[in-house]
């Protein structure tokens, strides 16, 4: 793999807001990198930071303070003026969200609100706009797509509706889609039906893809890279079948194991993650997630006190590249948040991590 084939690269995000408690940093020391034809899943609890990160990779925070770097093919987008990110934003790089309804004006039929969308970004003139719209909604399985062009967004069915968001969103031709838990509203056969077709249209335009969820099942299904965020930190990095086979923080095991088994028992309790996320507004100085944390409460006082009192950071097992990177500029850690998601090597954040299968 080529550095040409990387779109985005993430350094050391942090989004800050400022609120009447105190400042809230919603999202700390992130990095991360997506490819061309690739699909970064972002997972976690909810409060986690997922929609902070896909709303800063976007330029949506307008009232908070976001630092770091976030390149899109070379672009810089943090400290960008607004006009520019909104050029980028619909044309480059797109975004679909949970509730389609709420994204689509209910006074617009659906064709009017995808030709808009076109005209915006591509200057079209309307005849052109509104062919595009039924192509658009042809290709993501809208039957009859020149009447129901002509339609309002309550005409359709939920199912019906992201696939119009998906339209709208990929009017335009954007490199970089990202996608808020798309599919949590609907029903599993449609929630199958739209992933199905965010990956054909991904396999078919090269479309790099962040799909954030709190739903495993759907990052197994399309992720190649997986991000395990908790308390607005990476917890967990690796490629999906390393994080499912071997997961190396306590935390993504945890996630895991909270999954139903169809092997399990009737009488058998769902397995949740003790206590609750940790506060935004007072950190504490170790391991967010220590007072949850099964292994620490087993380690020795001198590794529990290490796990309260002592960060880690993201790395790697002990003899493999702790990055596998593409560009030698980046190679260095980051001084933050550790060295970034691209791909080949497991990592977690984690004083005693549980590498299974790898050298360490
Ligand atoms: N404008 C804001 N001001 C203050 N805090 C905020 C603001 N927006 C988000 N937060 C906080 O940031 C944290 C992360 O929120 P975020 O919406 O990213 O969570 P999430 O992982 O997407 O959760 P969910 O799975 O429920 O969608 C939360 O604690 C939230 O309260
Ligand atoms: S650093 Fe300690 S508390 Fe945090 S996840 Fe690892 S073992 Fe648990
Ligand atoms: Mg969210």
């Amino acid at each position: 793999m080529t550095e040409r084939q990387m779109l985005l690269s993430v350094r050391d995000l942090s989004v800050t807001f400022a609120t009447k408690q105190g400042p809230v940093r919603a999202v700390d020391s992130l990095s991360f990198d997506v490819h061309r034809g690739r699909t970064l899943g972002i997972v976690g609890e909810s409060g986690s930071g997922k929609s902070v990160t896909s709303m800063a990779l976007l330029g949506l925070h307008t009232g908070a303070e976001v630092t770091g770097s976030i390149s899109l093919d070379g672009q810089e987008l943090v400290g960008m003026p607004e006009r520019d990110v909104n050029r980028l934003r619909g044309c480059r790089m797109a975004m679909i969200f949970q509730d389609p309804l709420s994204s689509l004006h209910p006074y617009y039929t659906v064709g009017e609100q995808i030709a808009e969308h076109h005209r915006v970004h591509f200057h079209s003139r309307r005849s052109v706009a509104r062919k595009r719209a039924v192509e658009m909604l042809a290709e993501v399985g809208i039957p009859e797509p020149e009447r129901r062009a002509g339609e309002y967004p309550h005409h359709f069915s939920g199912g019906m509706r992201q696939r119009v968001m998906i339209a709208m969103a990929l009017a335009c031709e954007p490199e970089l889609l990202i996608a808020d838990e798309p599919t949590t509203a609907l029903d599993v056969t449609v929630q199958a039906q739209i992933l199905e077709l965010i990956a054909r249209l991904q396999e078919e335009r090269g479309l790099a893809v962040v799909m954030i969820t709190h739903d495993l099942g759907v990052v197994a299904r399309v992720a190649h890279e997986v991000l395990v965020m908790y308390g607005g930190r990476a917890a967990e990095q690796a490629p999906v079948d390393t994080l499912f086979a071997s997961p190396a923080h306590p935390y993504t095991r945890g996630l895991l194991d909270s999954l139903p088994r169809l092997d399990d028992a009737d009488d058998v309790p769902l397995r949740a993650i003790p206590g609750s996320p940790p506060s935004l507004l007072a950190p504490a100085p170790g391991c967010a997630f220590a007072p949850r944390c099964a292994r620490a409460a087993g380690a020795s006082p001198s590794d529990r006190l290490r796990c309260e009192t002592e960060r880690p950071l993201l790395s790697g097992p002990a003899g493999l590249p702790q990055v596998l990177d593409f560009s030698p500029k980046l190679s260095a850690p980051l001084e933050q948040g550790g060295p970034p998601c691209t791909g080949g090597t497991p990592m977690a954040a984690c004083h005693f991590p549980a590498y299974e299968g790898v050298a360490s």
